[in-house]
């Protein structure tokens, strides 16, 4: 059987009033590019939307993944859409394109990806997460949480293909390498090392039985990339669902309450997560809280299921009550927080601030220490 890709490239290419909200005409840019490469039958499906600032482009395709005009799809939608920014002086235009020259695939240019190639299921849920003021390491807690908590997933206790448990990639983006780790055997390593999101990035998932793909996340680094403070690397993640995998309510039971990720203000902060419908996905007080979209919809036929007029059938998966609870604690934690100004935890940690204007501050002052 031949193999369907799902791909989501995103990039910060500029937004109104500050940090907040792509506006439409950039969304517009995206759906006309989009719209374009499906009648050239480059990809059979897509649905432009955003996260907060980050305009986000998920396209279904037979292409496979890292593929260079998939890429370079992306890269031109991005690159249109950044000059509409420039035309209209929306903050930040172009923020995430650090680099100039497109060379095959935007991977370490700047915009994030999230990419996974598979074979059809019978039936094949998928669930896109979409992240704004927050950063690649933001999917540890709530990936843990549905591939290895039996807390959280029942069918790691109750469905027998699952039992056998789940494998986590784990980047280490200090030393630029990986590894491999089975849960639950390995359980308690895992945490040790994702338990620090700053450094240690799931990447990828897979059963463990068949090795079957289950979820992949973005993992730039811009300021790696960069070598200072652009923006945070607002993070995307897609994972199955059903049949021998956690089921959607599984995925979505650890975002009943809020938890922190790195991001919000200046990219500086721990915020409280809050998950939102695509209603409520801009961002706001101090630059936040860093939200969370979450779409769902089915992979079918190499494409996304769609209704008799061609629209994609898209789940809005956080525009719901059930998911009240986590935003009004982030709000509270959120008004916690900022209760603490600049002083640790409410900051990030002095390594975590290398990469901001804050070392700026440290070189003026450099002249005027003496020695104790
Ligand atoms: P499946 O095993 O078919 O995914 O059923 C589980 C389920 O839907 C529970 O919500
Ligand atoms: P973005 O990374 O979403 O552009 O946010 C940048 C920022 O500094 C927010 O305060
Ligand atoms: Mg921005
Ligand atoms: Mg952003």
């Amino acid at each position: 059987m031949s193999k369907t890709t799902v791909s989501l490239i995103k990039c910060d290419i500029g937004s109104l009033a500050g940090h907040h909200v792509v506006p439409k005409p950039l969304l517009d840019i995206g759906e006309k590019h989009l719209k374009e490469a499906q009648k050239g039958g480059i990809i059979n499906s897509y649905y432009v939307f955003h996260a907060g600032d980050d305009l986000e482009l998920l396209m279904v395709h037979k292409e496979g993944e890292d593929n260079p005009e998939i890429h370079k799809l992306a890269w031109d939608t991005f690159q249109e859409a950044a000059k509409k920014a420039v035309q209209l002086k929306l903050y930040g235009a172009g923020q995430d394109l650090l680099k100039t020259a497109f060379s095959g695939n935007v991977k370490g240019m700047g915009p994030g990806v999230a990419e996974m190639e598979i074979e059809e299921r019978s039936s094949d849920p998928l669930l896109v997460f979409a992240g704004d003021k927050a950063s690649g390491g933001a999917f540890n807690y709530p990936l843990f949480r549905i591939f290895a908590d039996p807390f959280n997933t029942a069918g790691l206790i109750i469905d027998p293909n699952m039992v056998g448990g789940f494998k986590f990639e784990v980047l280490d983006i200090k030393e630029n390498q990986k590894i491999v780790m089975k849960c639950p055997e390995e359980m308690y390593e895992l945490i040790a090392l994702i338990g620090s999101p700053e450094r240690y990035t799931i990447s990828r998932v897979w059963r463990a039985k068949d090795s079957l793909l289950c979820a992949t996340t973005s993992t730039t680094r811009l300021s790696l990339i960069a070598g200072k403070y652009v923006g945070k690397d607002d993070p995307v993640c897609l994972v199955r669902a059903q049949h021998g995998l956690p089921a959607v309510g599984e995925v979505l039971a650890p975002f009943l309450h809020s938890y922190f990720v790195e991001g919000w203000m200046r990219g500086s902060h721990w915020g409280p997560l809050m998950p939102v419908g695509l209603k409520n996905s801009r961002c706001t007080v101090f630059d936040g809280p860093p939200r969370l979209v979450a779409l769902g919809f089915q992979v079918s036929h190499g494409m996304i299921a769609s209704d008799d007029d061609g629209k994609p059938l898209i789940g809005d998966l956080f525009d719901d009550p059930a998911f009240d609870l986590a935003r009004r604690e982030a709000v509270e934690h959120a008004a916690v927080l900022r209760r603490m100004g600049e002083f640790e935890p409410a900051r990030l940690p002095a390594e975590a601030m290398e990469y901001t204007t804050l070392s700026k501050v440290l070189e003026k002052l450099k002249d005027r220490f003496v020695k104790v």
